[in-house]
């Protein structure tokens, strides 16, 4: 009982410590506040002055007696923010040494905003604006693009399975061709980056029918000579018939 009472008492005087302790930092939050200028203001030699919009820069503090007089940014120069500043920044570059464009053109009020250039993609960024872009990976060949690369991302690439190939530039590994589909012969075998090289089976019957024909004519010529030897031998035991032939 004892124990329970004491346990209400100490979780009474916690919340009271929570609440004073949010109530003392919002105090200490609210002192710097007391002695700082307005949001609107800038502090300069001990004195409050109304800041200047983005794009325009202090030409003249302000006085007892005037306001602060803001002039334009120069060109390729801005301010983005309402500012107190007696200069404006100078606008950034996009360089294409560092695998960057212009996406947005610089203004008065905002810098210039970078982008890759195309088949590049951002590593470093700031505020919206990319500052270091790198070209995409090109797939090698026995790889095909899994996911092709963005302005934010790389190129993805995975090896090809058993079977199928590509040169690096396709979306899918395509299948190795079956000679045997085509009615071909296969004369070299595929792998990961190129196809099945095919060739006609027809080529090889041609061949084996040249060498057959040539065989064939070979015999022939032979045989006809021995015959017409063998007829020659024939007719030297006949008397000669005359020239009946015109
Ligand atoms: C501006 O006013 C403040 C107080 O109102 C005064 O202390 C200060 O001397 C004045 N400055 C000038 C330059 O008159
Ligand atoms: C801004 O640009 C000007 C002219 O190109 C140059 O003289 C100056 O040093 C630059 N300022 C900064 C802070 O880079």
């Amino acid at each position: 009982m004892q124990d329970g009472m004491n346990l209400t008492s100490t979780s009474k005087i916690s919340s009271l410590e929570i609440i004073l302790i949010i109530v003392a930092v919002f105090l200490l939050n609210l002192e710097p506040c007391v002695c700082a200028c307005a949001q609107a203001e800038y502090k300069i030699n001990e004195q409050c002055c109304p800041m200047c919009s983005p794009g325009y820069h202090v030409d003249q503090q302000c006085t007892n007696y005037t306001i602060t007089r803001c002039v334009p940014c120069l060109h390729l120069t801005y301010i983005a923010e309402p500012n107190g500043r007696e200069k404006c920044l100078n606008c950034s570059t996009c360089d294409p040494g560092s695998g960057l464009r212009v996406k947005t053109q610089c203004t008065r009020s905002s810098d210039t905003v970078c982008e890759p250039l195309e088949r590049h993609y951002c590593i470093d960024q700031v505020r919206g604006s990319c500052t270091q872009a790198e070209k995409h990976t090109a797939c090698c060949p026995g790889h095909y693009i899994q996911q092709e690369g963005t302005a934010l991302k790389d190129t993805v690439c995975d090896v090809c399975t058993a079977g199928t190939y590509s040169d690096g530039s396709l979306q899918t590994c395509q299948p190795h061709s079956k000679c045997e589909d085509l009615g071909l012969v296969e004369i070299k075998p595929g792998t990961s980056s190129s196809d099945t090289e095919c060739g006609k089976q027809t080529s090889v019957a041609v061949t084996a029918g040249i060498i057959i024909i040539t065989g064939v004519v070979v015999l022939m010529v032979v045989a006809a000579v021995g015959v017409g030897v063998f007829r020659k031998k024939m007719y030297r035991h006949v008397p000669p018939a005359g020239n009946h032939a015109v």
